[in-house]
């Protein structure tokens, strides 16, 4: 896909474990989305929307786009649903790309939204383990946690012994996060705390994983043309790629690499035609520590193997040569699951307009959103510049 398109408004609730219910949720963020729009926008210029979310724990696990409409106040509008797992934002966002370039004008809106937190801990192994193989890895009794613990012990045994690196990841998030306002934890932890935490699948430990959040996150999208009736500062949206892979891992030929990832990234530069040496920042599918790793070397800013030495060298620090994960990533900001594509968006769309404030990326102009759906079986890439 080739046509530019600007965000001209985000919005964010809080993530963590939260009172609000989804449509509560849906509301605070499209109604700060609308807010945040410099000349102002309302609901009658939306000609279009996407709701991401799974329906975690069942909730409308059906037809939820009729709830998006209420909430929005854009009840006749078309909106679509997209359930791409933990990948259902960024791909709502490239759909919504695609929406603008088939017309759809002035506004799209896209809004992620998980409620994660309100089922005992039982029925959330069940609902994390849908977006997973069903027959193979979920009926053996692997979680997500356990998919990411086997992908992470195959790194280490090609590539070396890791775990200072994943350390330095956790570490990293956690900071970054600190200064979150958004943010599940706003605390940091050391590498000590992070290697003497309770394991949850070896070589994982707890600060190896995201948490289980609620949360929302929403967008307004327009024509690049048209972005300056909106704003003077909007943030383009200069290429977008998705890519698949097999659901099963153990259908893939390689368990360290994620094809889904490489392809989407391929797209995405391929139609914003610009190059890696020219990204300020990324934000990373960090689901757990291994997954930055793995997204670094797959998006082509680290060779394969190499992603633990970029880490350990201070590379990915705020203040580094290529910042990853300023808000705290899934690890300190939270995963709720629709949720989280979106989020990523309202981040770089903060950092590229200099309004980030304590966790400003110096001198960002461009910028790059990494969505990795499960085990990375789906993925979606996109590429910002600032206006
Ligand atoms: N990082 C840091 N702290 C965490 C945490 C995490 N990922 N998850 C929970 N905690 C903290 C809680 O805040 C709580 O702290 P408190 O005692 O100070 O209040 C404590 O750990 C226990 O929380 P609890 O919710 O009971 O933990 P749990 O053992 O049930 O769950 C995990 C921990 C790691 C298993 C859970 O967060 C998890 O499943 N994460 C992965 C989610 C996932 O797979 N998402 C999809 C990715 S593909």
């Amino acid at each position: 896909m080739t046509h530019r398109a600007a965000v001209v408004g985000a919005g964010h609730t809080r993530f963590g474990v939260l009172d609000a219910g989804p449509r509560s949720l849906v509301r605070a963020a499209v109604s700060a989305a609308f807010a945040s729009v410099d000349r102002g926008a309302d609901a009658q210029d939306v000609r279009e929307a996407y709701l991401a979310t799974l329906g975690f724990g069942g909730h409308q696990i059906g037809n939820s786009s009729a709830a998006l409409a209420e909430e929005a106040g854009l009840v006749g509008v078309p909106v679509t649903r997209v359930e791409n797992a933990c990948a259902s934002g960024g791909f709502a966002v490239r759909s919504a790309v695609g929406a603008l370039a088939a017309g759809a004008s002035p506004l799209v809106l896209v809004v992620g939204m998980e409620k994660m937190t309100d089922v005992t801990n039982a029925r959330r192994r069940f609902w994390l383990g849908v977006s997973g193989d069903t027959e193979w890895e979920r009926l053996a009794g692997l979680t997500f946690a356990g998919v990411y613990g086997l992908i992470a012990s195959r790194y280490f045994a090609e590539h070396g012994d890791a775990s200072e690196a994943l350390a330095a990841v956790a570490e990293k998030n956690h900071e970054n996060g600190a200064l979150n306002p958004n943010a599940h934890f706003q605390k940091k932890v050391s590498r000590d705390e992070v290697r003497s935490a309770p394991r949850v699948a070896r070589p994982l430990g707890l600060y190896d994983c995201c948490p289980v959040s609620d949360g929302a996150a929403a967008l307004l999208l327009c024509p690049a043309e048209i972005a300056h009736r909106y704003t003077d500062t909007p943030v383009f949206i200069d290429g977008v790629g998705a890519g698949t892979d097999f659901l099963a891992v153990q259908e893939r030929t390689d368990l360290t690499r994620f094809r889904a990832t490489q392809h989407a990234a391929h797209e995405a530069f391929r139609s914003a035609r610009w190059n890696r040496s020219e990204v300020s920042f990324l934000e990373v599918h960090d689901c757990f520590t291994i997954a930055e790793l793995l997204a670094l070397e797959d998006l082509g800013f680290a060779g394969p193997g190499e992603a633990a030495a970029l880490t350990l060298s201070g590379a990915t620090r705020r203040d580094g040569r290529l910042p990853v994960n300023p808000d705290g990533g899934l690890k300190a900001k939270g995963h709720p699951i629709g949720a989280t594509g979106v989020s990523q968006v309202f981040e770089v769309f903060l950092q590229l307009r200099r309004q980030a404030g304590a966790r400003q990326v110096a001198g960002a102009e461009h910028a790059l959103t990494h969505n990795v759906g499960g085990a990375g079986a789906t993925a979606a890439v996109s590429l910002f510049s600032a206006g």
